[in-house]
């Protein structure tokens, strides 16, 4: 299968891309980004592509060329403020251009979008809230704008918007002890990313929201599996 990643050059999307290479269902990965990844220190680099994208709110034919053919997206792109463009604007422009591209194709399989959300995010935007209401208000926006999208279009897409909490990265001081010191409002890069590529290969998980308590849990069931099976 042939899916798309934004933000893999951040912390969230380079982990995940990292999993995303090493799927064996997975034949393809496109990587939408403004700056270009480098390939060679990547496993499996063969299955990669880079695409550098200019515009985000602007899906040119030139780029959905290359991508019509996909069968998921992971949006990992985002940053932890109010701008409006990588938090709401451009996720919600890909999917009407990906569903337009995709309605002139005979595709039986439906397109499943994946939004990197979060823990503190909130769908109220009459909360009110002591840290960073614009940023957690905003992608409670996005939330509801994708998963009315999939509603609305439920015979050709899904959709399925995580949460986490505080991401560990490998090289984070105290990595081991944090998920015990910190519980729920942590999850470890390996158990996320381990989640995340079976999500988006399978799409074996009941669509909507996914909180991070699921996925630290699953992550850790499939690491089990692969360290069982070696
Ligand atoms: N880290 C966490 O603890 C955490 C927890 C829960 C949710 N989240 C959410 O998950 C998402 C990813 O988080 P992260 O920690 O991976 O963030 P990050 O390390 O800051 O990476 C952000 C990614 O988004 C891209 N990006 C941001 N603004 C852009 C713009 N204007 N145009 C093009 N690309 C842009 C960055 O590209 P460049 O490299 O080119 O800047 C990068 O690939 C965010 O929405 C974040 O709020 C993060």
């Amino acid at each position: 299968m042939k899916i798309l990643i934004t933000g893999a050059t951040g912390k969230i999307g380079r982990q995940s891309l990292l999993q995303f290479l090493q799927h064996p269902s997975i034949t393809s990965v496109v990587s939408l980004s403004r700056r270009h990844i480098p390939s060679e220190s990547l496993p499996n680099s063969e299955k990669f592509k880079n695409v550098i994208v200019k515009d985000f709110s602007n899906w040119s034919q030139e780029i959905m060329e290359i991508i019509k053919d996909a069968d998921a997206m992971f949006w990992a792109m985002g940053t932890n403020d109010a701008s409006s463009g990588p938090n709401f604007d451009w996720p919600v422009a890909f999917q009407a251009a990906m569903l337009k591209a995709r309605e002139a194709q005979s595709r039986t399989t439906r397109f499943r979008f994946i939004f990197c959300s979060g823990k503190f995010v909130v769908q109220n935007q009459d909360a009110w809230l002591f840290f960073l209401p614009g940023a957690r208000k905003l992608k409670g926006r996005t939330e509801v704008v994708c998963l009315e999208f999939a509603i609305e279009h439920k015979d050709v897409w899904q959709t399925f918007v995580v949460k986490p909490g505080g991401f560990i990265t490998p090289d984070m001081f105290g990595r081991r002890l944090l998920p015990m010191l910190m519980g729920d409002l942590v999850i470890d890069c390996d158990e996320f990313s381990a989640y995340i590529a079976e999500l988006i290969a399978t799409g074996k998980e009941e669509e909507g929201l996914i909180y991070n308590k699921r996925m630290v849990g699953k992550g850790r069931e499939l690491l089990q599996t692969k360290t069982d099976r070696t």
